[in-house]
């Protein structure tokens, strides 16, 4: 087994009232003046953001406002919320939502200390020495932000969807309550378990495979969100089952089922540019690139794909031809994918195939201008993206 560093620093605060906490949490990692983060306003409806600012209230701490973050969220509102932490002195920054709200505050809380511009940092050019504290109170299981080192933030200038990994991101405590899960969308609820799975499977294919422990929890974790997907789609108010998703969404992408692999990360970056270009949700976009990124890929490591299709598809092995088994496997996963409403090629995600050169403009940007590979089972380059892109545009 390889070498690992483990860091899962975030408090977990997990189950009915958890919200309650936030204020004394605030206060136990030394907030005293918050940026209150939310997104397009599903958590006023439900009444959350109310109980958060009661809470700090009670705490006499001060805070202010900042909603509007929209999925795929922008840099101009991470100026904007610099702009006001700088001018207010805010020392922690509180999340309510989901990924896109968690990123947000998250590339704020790297860019106030930060005497450049914000984006250099998604650019790669370089890298913070501190930031502001973040906490979490998560509305929807699926990104895993708040648990993660990452940061993904869209740049309207030019349709680029780019990412930023820093442990100083890792928030300080995250509040988990399935029942502010329930008033989610079918769409929302499948995108979600989609992005969970996906966090588990780039890890999974990797070619490292001689980590029992990890091998076992990430097929472990895959097969509870398979059983607990299509429950949750039937009855949105089944909090054992929403609890089940919810906590398999931090696990999937606090690094645990990374822990002895590479892991690979093709699919995510692939996606990437499909949210980046066309504003579609993430999750889609991950079934959608999938099966062809695995068809593409399989034969580098095709017993894994077989062992994926036996353990957590329940294919019956062919033990005559792997590659058969792993075929079945994929096939599979895109029935699962389709029966719980998501999309498994370009045409369903984005409602016209695109064109070669929208293809070719993707597969540049993920390279960076043809300058780099991308994914870990293989090093794809430029064209083995645009091939990836074509057949998924079949
Ligand atoms: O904006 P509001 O009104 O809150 O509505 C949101 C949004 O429209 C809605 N929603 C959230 N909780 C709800 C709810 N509606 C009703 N009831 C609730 N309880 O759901 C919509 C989607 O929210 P969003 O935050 O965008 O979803 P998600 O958590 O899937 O985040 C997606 C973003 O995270 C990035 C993705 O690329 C994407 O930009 N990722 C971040 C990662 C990380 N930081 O580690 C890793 C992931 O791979 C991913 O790339
Ligand atoms: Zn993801």
């Amino acid at each position: 087994m390889k070498n690992f560093t483990y860091y899962a620093p975030t408090q977990v605060e997990f189950g009915k009232q958890s919200e309650n906490k936030a204020g004394k949490l605030v206060k136990k990692f030394g907030g005293t003046n918050v940026l209150v983060h939310y997104g397009g306003g599903s958590v006023v409806r439900s009444g959350l953001l109310d109980i958060i600012c009661k809470s700090l209230e009670e705490q006499n701490i001060k805070y202010t406002l900042l909603g509007g973050v929209v999925p795929n969220p922008r840099v101009s509102l991470v100026r904007e919320g610099i702009e006001i932490c700088r001018k207010e002195n805010i020392d922690f920054i509180v999340a309510v939502g989901g990924g896109s709200t968690i990123d947000s505050s998250k590339a704020i809380a790297a860019g106030t200390n930060y005497e450049g511009d914000v984006w250099t940092l998604y650019r790669h050019e370089d890298r913070i020495k501190s930031a502001i504290p973040v906490g979490v109170v998560l509305t929807i299981p699926a990104a895993g932000s708040e648990m993660s080192d990452a940061s993904v933030i869209t740049n309207e200038d030019g349709g680029l969807k780019k990412d930023y990994c820093d442990s100083l991101l890792r928030p300080k405590f995250a509040i988990m309550n399935p029942e502010h899960t329930f008033t989610l969308p079918e769409w929302q609820t499948a995108c979600g378990a989609t992005d969970i799975m996906m966090h588990t499977m780039e890890r999974y294919f990797s070619n490292d495979d001689d980590m029992d422990v990890t091998n076992v929890v990430a097929e472990a974790i895959l097969k509870v969100v398979m059983e607990h997907a299509p429950i949750v789609l039937a009855e949105p108010e089944n909090y054992h089952s929403r609890a089940q998703i919810m906590w398999a969404g931090s696990l999937a992408h606090n690094d645990l089922t990374g822990c002895g692999n590479d892991g690979d990360w093709a699919t995510h970056n692939i996606e990437h540019e499909l949210s980046g270009m066309f504003d579609v949700s993430h999750g889609a976009g991950l079934a959608a690139i999938w099966p062809s990124w695995a068809r593409y890929t399989r034969h580098q490591n095709i017993n894994r794909f077989a062992r994926f299709a036996v353990n957590v598809m329940g294919v019956t092995n062919n033990f005559k031809s792997a590659e058969e088994t792993a075929e079945l496997g994929i096939r599979a996963m895109e029935k699962f994918y389709t029966s719980i409403g998501m999309p498994i090629n370009i045409k369903q995600l984005v409602g016209r195939n695109v064109t070669d050169a929208e293809i070719e403009e993707m597969a540049d940007k993920c390279t960076n201008g043809n300058t780099m590979t991308v994914g870990g089972l293989i090093k794809l380059t430029k064209e083995d993206i645009i091939n990836i892109y074509k057949l998924a545009n079949e």
